[in-house]
């Protein structure tokens, strides 16, 4: 395996960038804990503005960011809609039941995103056989999906159905800000109909750590708390969130780079016998469907690690390509004609269909 593999399992892999560092050595901290960090205020302060809330909460990752949100927003026995393959119900250990007291109902799309048309008949009203909706769970960009984005209008739409009959939406927004670039609309419109949005520092936007949980006040004085009980109070953060104050103001535009790398990556995956790319490619994630080649997707990730490219399996038959600034449009090229080699060699030799 040379050196440095291409690594294209996440862009949670990505490094901080040199002004990262500088940013986290000269850092001005104080105890969070006590409100005191400058430079964690300064980030809350600043995600809060970008994102069109009241306030807004630093904490360590977007799972705890999601948890906390959810928490907020239902009561113990009730039931939180969100789609089948989303983040909160499939890789969050659960937390939904373990923090919240909350049954999942999970909804499966297509393409990840959930309109009204599909949540509508998931919402039970209170009654005496069934948990009642607390909460829907809408994720954007959507990540099992293929990074796909949801259009401004039916996320409105939802937003606006579920609160007329006064049930709140939590967007986990981990990508949120490569949606804004896909659409090229301000982030706050994305987020403007959510009552409370996650956003993660830590993946395409290069910090090293971090997410940011933002709403309303006084829901946010109640996050800090539930914060504390997850054990989320990080004392001098700031360290922390000065690499996340860089990756609010420097990574933002580039991620559109990104995008066209991973839109590089399909069309090459696209003319290879055997392999589909089943979901619009949005943003910066492909899913590369390997069904039709008959080699299981681990065994390829197996196969490219050898030659030194990370691609993760996300099921027996997929893979899931992921472009950050860590890698170059070259090596992008690369990992995906090395995919393809490793696919029409093992098909040779392994008699894959
Ligand atoms: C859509 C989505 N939500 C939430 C998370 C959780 O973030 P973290 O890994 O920081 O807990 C992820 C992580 O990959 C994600 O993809």
């Amino acid at each position: 395996m040379p050196d440095r593999p291409i690594d294209l399992r996440s862009d949670t892999v990505t490094k901080p960038t040199a002004a990262m560092r500088r940013a986290m050595a000269q850092a001005e901290v104080g105890d969070d804990v006590y409100g005191e960090d400058p430079t964690v205020n300064r980030l809350e302060e600043r995600a809060a503005e970008l994102v069109g809330k009241e306030a807004a909460l630093f904490v360590p990752s977007g799972t705890m960011g999601n948890t906390i949100a959810i928490k907020l927003h239902t009561r113990h026995g009730q039931e939180v809609i969100c789609e089948a393959r989303s983040h909160v119900f499939n890789y969050e250990l659960a937390m939904t039941a373990w923090f919240a007291g909350c049954l999942a109902r999970p909804i499966a799309t297509e393409d990840g995103i959930l309109d009204w048309r599909a949540i509508e008949p998931a919402i039970r009203p209170p009654g005496p056989h069934w948990a009642p909706t607390g909460l829907i769970v809408l994720e954007n960009t959507h990540n099992m999906a293929g990074g796909t984005v949801y259009p401004v209008a039916t996320f409105r739409e939802v937003c606006e159905r579920a609160h007329a009959l006064g049930i709140k939406v939590h967007l986990d927004g981990a990508r949120l800000f490569n949606a804004a670039v896909y659409l090229k609309r301000p982030v706050r419109e994305l987020a403007e109909s959510a009552d409370t949005v996650m956003f993660c520092l830590s993946k395409g936007l290069g910090a090293p750590a971090g997410s940011v949980l933002v709403g309303p006040r006084e829901a946010i004085a109640e996050a800090r708390l539930y914060r504390k009980r997850l054990g989320g109070g990080m004392r001098q953060a700031g360290v922390l969130a000065a690499a996340g104050l860089i990756a609010l103001d420097e990574m933002r535009d580039r991620l559109e780079e990104d995008h066209e790398n991973a839109r590089a990556v399909a069309e090459i995956l696209r003319e290879v016998p055997g392999v589909t790319i089943p979901h619009r490619v949005e943003t910066n994630i492909v899913i590369v469907d390997v069904s039709a080649t008959g080699v299981p997707a681990e065994h390829l990730s197996q196969e490219l690690r050898r030659r030194g490219v990370l691609i993760n399996p996300v099921g027996p038959w997929r893979l899931r390509v992921v472009t950050h600034y860590d890698v170059t449009r070259e090596e992008c090229l690369r990992a995906a004609q090395m995919l393809a080699g490793v696919v029409a060699h093992l098909r040779r030799t392994e008699g894959g269909s």
